[in-house]
């Protein structure tokens, strides 16, 4: 194999030069003296990511599942009732997840390419008087098809029925990638991991906590769910000192405090806008595409980090994956679930660049013709350079100057 092998699924993603460095190093004492300064600026500086000044975040040595798990187990009893919506692999495994805990939850199924529904859970908040509903549950980003919520807008319902169901948002492709606003949009557990937007191996569960939701585990009071691994309190105990209730992955947090530099350097608004334009090239090219389309159902349902393409009738998209993979050395996300064989996808989130997915779309574009589609060689990759070229910074300021 000659050069890279090129890695475009929705995680893990790339992991920037300089990051990757910083965890190249001699394994460390995670109770020296000064690990603890070390690790309180760390969690500070997740909530700048998180946007949020008040609550905390943790960070386990999990997967974003730790994190998903941790967030239900410290803030919720066994049967209390929870709302959730299901139109994906990723917001399945949720559901199953919360039932497996013990929760009593009502989901509402939603077609394979739309998202939370907004309306239809104000409804059920607006009916539910009693307050029985404890949390609603959203998936802001659907990985698996490549589908983003309105978590805003879940909020203005939540405000609007007067409910004080707590808000849970699986965030894990998409904060640190696309808009997120922990605090502005009132969510009360905010879950992520490193492997995504943070641009990390897997290895870390972040979890953002809002003031109400430690106070909803305060309530608790040592009661609810058995807890242990991920039990908050633990947690609480060690990390004001800036330590951990266990070994952490301390390489992996050296290389968090480089890429929240990276971040936080760059400012979030930036990173969301560098992630809606390398979106937008991806989706200029699957219009290109003839026979292919976007699994997500419309521009509003449109992901910035993940795009799921249904292939043409008649191919298969393993098939494209699994020609990508040998022929072209180039890694596209699977289709999950019911999604497998009729879809692929591009993970666009992290540490890319126009060019790199210019080369996605085109070993994407080979593989698809390889497998019998009918498209034009070369109509993606022409459509997203189109795109590129027209969004460059000096080209925009150009336009902007002529305006
Ligand atoms: C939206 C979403 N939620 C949850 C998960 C599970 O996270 P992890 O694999 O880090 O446990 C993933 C993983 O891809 C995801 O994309």
């Amino acid at each position: 194999m000659n050069g890279n092998q090129h890695l475009f699924i929705p995680g893990p993603t790339n992991v920037p030069e300089p990051v990757r460095q910083a965890m190249n190093l001699p394994m460390e004492d995670m109770r020296a003296p000064d690990f603890g300064d070390f690790v309180t600026g760390l969690l500070s500086d997740l909530k700048r990511a998180y946007r949020m000044e008040g609550g905390r975040v943790f960070v386990f040595p999990s997967s974003g599942t730790g994190a998903w798990e941790s967030a239900i187990q410290n803030t919720l009893r066994p049967g209390d009732k929870v709302l959730m919506s299901r139109f994906g692999q990723f917001s399945l495994l949720w559901v199953d997840m919360a039932e497996r805990l013990g929760l009593d939850v009502e989901v509402i199924d939603v077609d394979w390419g739309k998202g939370v529904p907004v309306a239809e859970y104000a409804a059920r908040l607006e009916a539910d008087k009693g307050h029985e509903i404890k949390a609603v549950f959203a998936t802001q980003n659907e990985t698996a098809t490549g589908v983003t919520s309105d978590i805003a807008g879940l909020r203005a319902a939540l405000d609007a029925a007067g409910h004080p169901a707590l808000l849970f948002v699986d965030g894990v492709s998409s904060i640190a990638s696309i808009e997120f606003e922990m605090e502005k949009w009132g969510v009360d557990l905010a879950v992520s991991g490193s492997q995504k937007g943070f641009m990390l191996p897997a290895g870390l569960g972040i979890l953002g906590v809002s003031d109400k939701a430690l106070a909803a585990n305060k309530a608790l009071a040592g009661d609810g769910m058995a807890r242990c691994y991920f039990s908050f309190e633990d947690m609480i105990k060690l990390n004001d000192t800036g330590y951990f209730p266990y070994t952490p992955a301390t390489q992996l947090l050296r290389g968090l405090r480089v890429s929240l530099d990276m971040l936080l350097g760059a400012g979030m608004e930036t990173v969301w806008a560098r992630h809606r334009r390398l979106a937008e090239g991806v989706r200029a090219a699957v219009a290109a595409w003839e026979g292919c389309e976007l699994v997500a159902q419309g521009p509003g349902w449109q992901s910035d980090t993940v795009s799921a393409i249904y292939v043409p009738d008649g191919v298969d998209a393993r098939e494209v994956i699994s020609g990508a993979y040998y022929k072209y050395q180039t890694s596209l996300g699977t289709g999950l679930n019911k999604l497998a064989g009729r879809a692929f996808r591009i993970g666009h989130l992290g540490s890319l660049n126009p060019v790199m997915l210019c080369g996605a779309i085109s070993a994407a574009e080979m593989a698809l013709v390889d497998a019998g589609a009918q498209i034009t060689p070369g109509a993606g990759v022409a459509a997203a350079q189109a795109h590129y070229r027209d969004t460059t910074p000096s080209t925009l300021a150009a336009s902007a100057r002529a305006a």
